[in-house]
């Protein structure tokens, strides 16, 4: 099984990730977690560049790095670690691509899609797209440590984000599930754990 996690900067994504892990390892599930960009050797080079806000990256750049990244991720960790039976838990994937690049100026979204269909990249079984409101968000993400190349973009960049993840959702109901990420922790992971069914 491969389950993917999705939301704009402060959704709340580590913190359920986390919950998970506990909850498989208690339960001794098989479970191998993982996120994008930045988990194979490669691409821990790659989302050094990727992040840095010294740099100045060109749309088509950024599109091709990031799924530089996601080759050498499906390709070193994540089908072996399908293929060995366990579960696989990424902290965002190609929606992701969908979400952020679709909406940088000159992007059209199909290009994003023929690359995905190109690279012939496992679908997930189950995507959770933790949804709240951008200024909520960024305000959870400021807490934290210093912003990053994303974080530091413009409201306008998330909130466009934001409305993609949303489209998305509508046009995959069957694979992607919205959660309010404005509900206590607790309550999101029972939300996640009715869905993945596992007893
Ligand atoms: P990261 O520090 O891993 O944090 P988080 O997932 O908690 O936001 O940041 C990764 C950044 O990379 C994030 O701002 C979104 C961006 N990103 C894309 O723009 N496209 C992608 O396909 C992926 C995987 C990430």
């Amino acid at each position: 099984m491969f389950i993917t996690f999705e939301g704009i900067e402060g959704s709340g994504k580590s913190t359920q990730i986390q919950l998970l892990k506990e909850f498989f390892e208690k339960k001794a599930q098989k479970a191998f977690f993982t996120k994008e960009p930045g988990s194979s050797e490669v691409g821990k080079k790659i989302r050094s560049v990727l992040l840095n806000k010294e740099n100045k990256i060109f749309p088509q750049t950024e599109i091709f790095l990031i799924f530089a990244d996601r080759v050498q991720h499906v390709q070193e960790i994540i089908k072996p670690n399908i293929n060995e039976g366990k579960i696989v838990i990424s902290d965002r994937y190609y929606d992701s691509s969908i979400a952020y690049q679709g909406q940088r100026e000159g992007v059209d979204k199909t290009e994003i899609y023929e690359l995905i269909n190109m690279l012939d990249l496992p679908t997930p079984d189950i995507t959770f797209l933790l949804d709240l409101p951008v200024d909520i968000g960024l305000k959870r993400a400021k807490n934290r440590a210093s912003l990053d190349r994303f974080e530091s973009e413009e409201i306008s960049f998330h909130e466009a984000v934001r409305q993609n993840y949303l489209d998305l959702q509508e046009q995959n109901l069957e694979r992607i599930v919205k959660i309010d990420a404005l509900q206590t922790p607790d309550e999101i992971f029972s939300n996640i754990l009715k869905k993945i069914k596992i007893e």
